[in-house]
Parts: structure tokens; C-alpha cells; sequence
């Protein structure tokens, strides 16, 4: 049996209680500097202490509002409404400084390719309406690769664009009554598995260079890739979305906050091929030039499963560094690794001040997995020597049923990951030989069942 032969709840609870307050004395007395190897703690709370996305807690109301019918669209699934998207929101760029505007889509099938958001705008979806990306590549046209990566993730060169784009933008809302956006991604993962692309895959919705960005009420299927990709942007509140896709499909990420800040995921289900969330921040040399990282980011009401992938993952791209990362109550019902930091020698950058509190793990591969040994680089002329740096990571009140390994740590040996506490673990671990992995890793742990690896000093 694989369940801790524990002391009575009582004793846990008080036992625990006496472990967090050591854990605050610790903190303190870290702030006063007294204990150079713990001094730059001082992240005593676990959850922001201010709502980064406090302006994006409203719709905002627009003054103009149209139609798709307005501009000719026909939701019959067959007649492309590329134009009539495009011309429609054309016309509403007239309104960025008069009260805004929003698109209604009605009830119906609308196919369309690639199309432009604008500034002051709504994008809104009745119940029934239903998006549906085009079946010709030529309607996913090619942009240019990001800055930050140097070329396009999977390919040399530029990229596909998103069915729904949006550049420069601010104050730009996607909602409506859970209306559907559906990328139709098999055509996509058909042409990467068989090697038939020139070109990276396109997202389902890319915001880059946003700000006040709200995403809501919604469900997205089948991305093409990656599913929602703020960019470059920051105030960005993602709300109350479902985004499915099969859990075979390659890349179909579900979020990934990209060198953003001011970002806030709440209240999703999120059920696909690859992570549920990634947090990233360009990749390798072109990253650390790029220098933009994500930070301020709030992560909260999660439910999701994966099959190869994580829950919840900072990286791989993480060379712009992440920092100041809160993730809160949090249900993973399957994934290779529950709550997973990706990174490698030649990323640089950094992952620091992350706090990840009271999170579900089911049928779990590996609880929590870090490491610095992902690999994959966008060229041969990355910089081996800029290595990552993961510091001061904070993980309490964790719960895990049906986990093979509790916890698999892999840093480098000129570049440990330091400062990462664990604090009311309890995993029922299934495997019986390898239940933590632990290799240059530095850090204090309390209340964490399985006993983990004599790295964790106790607190
Ligand atoms: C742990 O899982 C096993 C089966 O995998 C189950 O029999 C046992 O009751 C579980 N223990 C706890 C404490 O949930
Ligand atoms: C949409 O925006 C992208 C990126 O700014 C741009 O390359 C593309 O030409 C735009 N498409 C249209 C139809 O305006
Ligand atoms: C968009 O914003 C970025 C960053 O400020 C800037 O470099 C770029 O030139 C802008 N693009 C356009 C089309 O205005
Ligand atoms: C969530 O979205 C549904 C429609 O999909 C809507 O009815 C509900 O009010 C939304 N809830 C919140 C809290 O936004
Ligand atoms: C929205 O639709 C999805 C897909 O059909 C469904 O799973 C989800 O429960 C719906 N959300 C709400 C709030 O009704
Ligand atoms: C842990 O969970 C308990 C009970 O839900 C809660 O009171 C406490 O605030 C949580 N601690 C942290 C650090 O989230
Ligand atoms: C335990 O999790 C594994 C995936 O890691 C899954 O295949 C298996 O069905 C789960 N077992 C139970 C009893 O749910
Ligand atoms: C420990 O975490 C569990 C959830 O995993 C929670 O129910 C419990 O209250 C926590 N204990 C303390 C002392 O925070």
C-alpha cells in the first residue's frame, strides 16, 4: 500500500501548523539576513497580494455593434468568410476612439481564414456560433518568425499566423455565451506528423504587442498548435474558457503567457495533446537578447488532464526569464508531470519567485519535475555557457493520488536549482524503488510524504 503510515489527523494538523510557522519564522529570520544561504526569501504569502488584472474585471461596453450578416458572412460551414470578417472589422477600426465596437457572431457555421482584430473591440459569439478555421493553408498566411525565437518553433523561417490575430493592440475582448472557435487542427497535426509542412503551425488566438486583453466564456477546439499565445503583451485576463483538443494531437497546448506580464488564468478546463499551461519567455540566444520576460502571473481554478505532457510548466523557452508566478488550486486528472519546470544549458534566463499552493494530482506520472536537461535549441550558435537559473520555488498543500514518482529533480552540476521548498506533500506513490530522483538540487522541505530525498533538508 502506498499510503504513509502517519501519525493521528490531529497530530498532522498540529504538526503541520508548527511547520508553516517555522517555515515564517525561517523566512523572517532569512530577511534579516542573518543566514546568507536563505537570505533573499522574503515571499512569506502565497497568493498575490494584489489582483493583477483588477481593470479587466468588466466587459467594457461598446458604443457601436454589428453583424457578421452586416458584411455578407454565411454561417452554412462551406462559404469562406474570410472578407466578411476582415471587411467588418475594418470598417469598426472607425470607432477605436468613438465608444468601441464589437462583432456579433450569430448562431450558424462560420469557416474563415486568418483574420485581424483591432483596438477597442469585441469579438462576441452567441451559443450557437461556431468558427471553424479554414482547410487551406494559403488562409494561414505566413508572418514573420518572433524576435524572442529566432525563427518558428518547429521550422526555420517565419511562421503561420493565427486564425484570430491581433498585433499592437489594446483593449480587445474575445467572449460571448460559450460559443466555439474550432481551428479543425487534424489537417495540421496530418501534415507535422508527416513531415508535409515548410512551416511552423499557426495558433488558434495570438495577441502580440496587447494590452488589456480579455479572453472569455468561450470554448476552443482543435488548435492547429498552441492554442491561446499572448505575446509581448501584457493585462491579460483569460476567464472561464474550455479548451479541448485529442489528447494524441502534437503541441496543442492550451495556454502559454509568452514574455507577458500582468497575466491572469482563471476558472478553465482544459482538456488536449500537450501542456495545459505553459509560461515561456523566448528561446535560447535569441530570448536572452530579446529580454522580455513574463512576470505577474496568476493561475487559479484549473481542471485538466494530458496524456504526455504537464499541468502546469515554466519553459522550456524561458531564456527572457520568468519570475513572480502564483498558481492556485489546481485539478490535474492525468499528465506525464503535475507541475514541471523545463529548461536547458544554453537557455539562460532565469525562473525565480514562483509559489504553486493547494493542487489535485490523479494518475499522475510525476508529481513535480524539474529539469534542466530538456534540450532542443533553434540553432547550432546558442551560447553553452548561459545557464539557467531556478531559484526560490515554493510548493505547499499538495495532494496526489495514483503518482508512479513523487518527485524528479535534474540540474546541472555547475548550476543547481536552489531554494525550492516542499511543504504539506502527500502523494500516494505507486512506485516502490524510485519514489523521489534527485540530482543537484538544493532546497528544505515539511510535512512531505513520501519522505523525500536527503536534499530537502527538513525544516
Ligand atoms: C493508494 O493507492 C492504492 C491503489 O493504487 C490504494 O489501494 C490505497 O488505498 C491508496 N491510499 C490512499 C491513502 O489513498
Ligand atoms: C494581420 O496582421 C499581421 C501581423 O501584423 C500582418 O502581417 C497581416 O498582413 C495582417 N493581415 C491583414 C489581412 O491585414
Ligand atoms: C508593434 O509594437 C512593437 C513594440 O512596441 C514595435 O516594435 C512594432 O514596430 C509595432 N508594430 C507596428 C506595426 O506598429
Ligand atoms: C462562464 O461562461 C458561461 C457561458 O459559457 C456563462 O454562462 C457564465 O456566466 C460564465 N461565468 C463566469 C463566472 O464568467
Ligand atoms: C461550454 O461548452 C463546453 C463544450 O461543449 C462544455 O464542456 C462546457 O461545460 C460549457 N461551459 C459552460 C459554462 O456551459
Ligand atoms: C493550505 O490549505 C489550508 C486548508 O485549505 C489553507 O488554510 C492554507 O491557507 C493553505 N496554505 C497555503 C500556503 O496555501
Ligand atoms: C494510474 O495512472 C496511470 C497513468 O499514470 C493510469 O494509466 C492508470 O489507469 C491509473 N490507475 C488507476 C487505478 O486509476
Ligand atoms: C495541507 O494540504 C491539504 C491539501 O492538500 C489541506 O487540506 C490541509 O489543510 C493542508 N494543511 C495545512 C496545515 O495547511
Amino acid at each position: 500500500m502506498g499510503s504513509p503510515a502517519g501519525p493521528s489527523h490531529i497530530y498532522m494538523i498540529l504538526l503541520a501548523c508548527l511547520s508553516f510557522y517555522l517555515l515564517g519564522v525561517h523566512m523572517l529570520s532569512a530577511n534579516a539576513g542573518r543566514d546568507p544561504q536563505k537570505s533573499d526569501i522574503n515571499f512569506p504569502s502565497m497568493l498575490p497580494d494584489e489582483d493583477f488584472c483588477a481593470s479587466l474585471r468588466t466587459l467594457p461596453r461598446r458604443a457601436h455593434v454589428v453583424s457578421l450578416t452586416d458584411f455578407g458572412g454565411v454561417g452554412d460551414g462551406k462559404t469562406s468568410n474570410t472578407h466578411a470578417f476582415q471587411d467588418a472589422i475594418n470598417s469598426l477600426m472607425a470607432y477605436t476612439d468613438q465608444g468601441g465596437s464589437q462583432l456579433y457572431v450569430p448562431a450558424g457555421r462560420w469557416l474563415t481564414g486568418s483574420f485581424n482584430l483591432t483596438s477597442h473591440f469585441t469579438l462576441y459569439l452567441d451559443k450557437d456560433a461556431v468558427i471553424l478555421g479554414s482547410l487551406d493553408t494559403k488562409d494561414w498566411p505566413i508572418i514573420d518568425s518572433l524576435p524572442s525565437y529566432g525563427r518558428g518553433r518547429e521550422l526555420p523561417g517565419g511562421r503561420h499566423i493565427s486564425l484570430i490575430h491581433g498585433s499592437n493592440l489594446t483593449d480587445v475582448v474575445i467572449t460571448g455565451e460559450n460559443g466555439t472557435v474550432d481551428g479543425q487542427g487534424q489537417m495540421w497535426w496530418n501534415m507535422h506528423t508527416n513531415g508535409e509542412l515548410d512551416y511552423t503551425r499557426g495558433h488558434l488566438v495570438e495577441l502580440m504587442h496587447c494590452q488589456n486583453v480579455i479572453i472569455s466564456s468561450l470554448t476552443f477546439r482543435n488548435s492547429p498548435f498552441w492554442t491561446i499565445h499572448p505575446v509581448y503583451s501584457s493585462n491579460v485576463l483569460v476567464q472561464n474558457v474550455t479548451i479541448l483538443s485529442p489528447i494524441d494531437s502534437p503541441n496543442t497546448d492550451g495556454i502559454d503567457p509568452d514574455s507577458s506580464t500582468l497575466v491572469c488564468i482563471e476558472d478553465c478546463y482544459i482538456q488536449n495533446g500537450d501542456d495545459l499551461i505553459a509560461i515561456k519567455s523566448g528561446w535560447d540566444e535569441y530570448g536572452i537578447a530579446y529580454a522580455q520576460p513574463s512576470a505577474k502571473i496568476k493561475i487559479q481554478g484549473i481542471v485538466g488532464g494530458t496524456r504526455s505532457s504537464s499541468g502546469i510548466a515554466l519553459g522550456s523557452e524561458m531564456s527572457g526569464g520568468i519570475s513572480d508566478v502564483y498558481v492556485n488550486n489546481v485539478v490535474v486528472h492525468h499528465a506525464a508531470t503535475g507541475i514541471r519546470i523545463k529548461s536547458a544549458q544554453g537557455r539562460g534566463g532565469y525562473v525565480k519567485n514562483v509559489f504553486v499552493s493547494d493542487i489535485m494530482l490523479y494518475n499522475v506520472k510525476t508529481g513535480i519535475g524539474f529539469t534542466a536537461l530538456y534540450g532542443e535549441h533553434p540553432d547550432k550558435k546558442y551560447n553553452k555557457n548561459a545557464e539557467p537559473l531556478v531559484d526560490r520555488v515554493f510548493i505547499t498543500n499538495i495532494s496526489g493520488q495514483n503518482v508512479t514518482v513523487a518527485g524528479d529533480f535534474e540540474g546541472l552540476a555547475d548550476d543547481p536549482f536552489q531554494g525550492i521548498y516542499l511543504a504539506n506533500i502527500t502523494m500516494n506513490v505507486t512506485s516502490r524503488s524510485k519514489m523521489w530522483h534527485c540530482v543537484n538540487v538544493g532546497g528544505y522541505s515539511s510535512l512531505v510524504y513520501p519522505q523525500p530525498c536527503p536534499e530537502f533538508s527538513e525544516l
